[in-house]
C-alpha cells in the first residue's frame, strides 16, 4: 500500500510513522507513506496556500489552486482508490472503514486547517471525508496519523502474529476481554483463576463472556448494531 498525505504542516506527521508498527510497516515495504507540503505547490511567491473567505466573515480557506496542483502530480504518478479529506464533518472513522480501507493499494489523505478547504476542493477532487470523532482538531494531520494507523495495521505481515489484529476490540463487534499477565497476585489483587487453569477451551469461553458483558455494559449501541 501507498499512502500520499498531503498538509500544510509536514513536520506535525513525521513522529507518528517514525516509530513501532508503522515504523516497521515501512521497513518491511508493506506500505510505504509520503508527505507532501502544500506549500511547494503554491503558484505564489510567498508559497500562500490559503486566502480570505468570499463573502467576508474570520478565517482562512485553503485555496483549490494548490491542492489541485498537488492532487493531479500525484494521480500523474499512480491511480488512487480514494482520496481523502480529513474533516469533521465526513464520515465517522469506524473499524469497518478501516477494514474496507485497508485493503486499497494507493490513498491520498488531504488534511484540512483554517476554516478548511474552498468547496470546490470536496466538490471535484475528493471522493471520501472521513472523521475520527465528533470534536474539533486544529487541523487534519493528527486525524490522518490516526486513519493511517488503523489501516496500516490491519495490512497482513503488519503484526506478528501474537498481536493479530484479529482479536483486536472491535473487530468481531464486541470490545477486548481484559487481560492479565505476571504475577498472578500481586498485593492480593488476583488474576482470575480459569486463566490459569491451561484449559484453552475454557479461557476461550471465558474470554467470550467478558468480552459480551463488557460490551453490553460499555458500548451497548455497539452490541445492538448501532454504532
Ligand atoms: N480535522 C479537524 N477535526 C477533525 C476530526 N475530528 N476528524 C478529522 N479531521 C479533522
Amino acid at each position: 500500500m501507498h499512502i500520499d498525505i498531503i498538509t500544510c504542516l509536514p513536520k506535525l506527521l513525521k513522529g507518528p510513522f517514525s516509530d513501532s508498527i508503522l515504523k516497521r510497516a515501512q521497513d518491511k515495504q508493506l506500505v510505504s507513506i509520503d508527505i507532501h507540503d502544500l506549500r511547494d505547490y503554491s503558484a505564489n511567491k510567498h508559497r500562500a496556500i490559503d486566502d480570505y473567505a468570499f463573502g467576508g466573515g474570520a478565517g482562512m480557506v485553503m485555496m483549490v489552486e494548490p491542492i489541485d496542483r498537488c492532487i493531479s502530480h500525484l494521480k500523474g504518478i499512480r491511480k488512487y482508490d480514494e482520496v481523502i479529506y480529513m474533516s469533521p464533518d465526513g464520515d465517522l472513522l469506524t473499524q469497518s472503514v478501516a477494514n474496507h480501507l485497508s485493503l486499497s493499494q494507493n490513498l491520498i489523505m488531504l488534511c484540512g486547517h483554517y476554516k478548511g478547504v474552498d468547496e470546490r476542493v470536496r466538490e471535484h477532487l475528493i471522493t471520501r471525508e472521513i472523521s475520527i470523532g465528533d470534536y474539533v482538531l486544529s487541523g487534519g494531520e493528527l486525524a490522518a496519523a490516526v486513519l493511517s494507523d488503523s489501516i496500516i495495521r490491519l495490512i497482513p505481515g503488519v503484526l506478528s502474529d501474537e498481536s493479530s489484529a484479529m482479536t483486536d476490540s472491535f473487530q468481531d463487534g464486541l470490545v477486548a476481554p481484559p487481560v492479565y499477565t505476571r504475577p498472578a497476585s500481586y498485593k492480593g489483587w488476583n488474576v482470575p483463576e480459569i486463566l490459569l487453569s491451561g484449559h484453552d477451551a475454557k479461557v476461550e469461553k471465558w474470554r467470550h463472556e467478558k468480552a459480551v458483558e463488557r460490551t453490553k455494559t460499555r458500548r451497548p449501541g455497539l452490541f445492538q448494531g448501532d454504532e
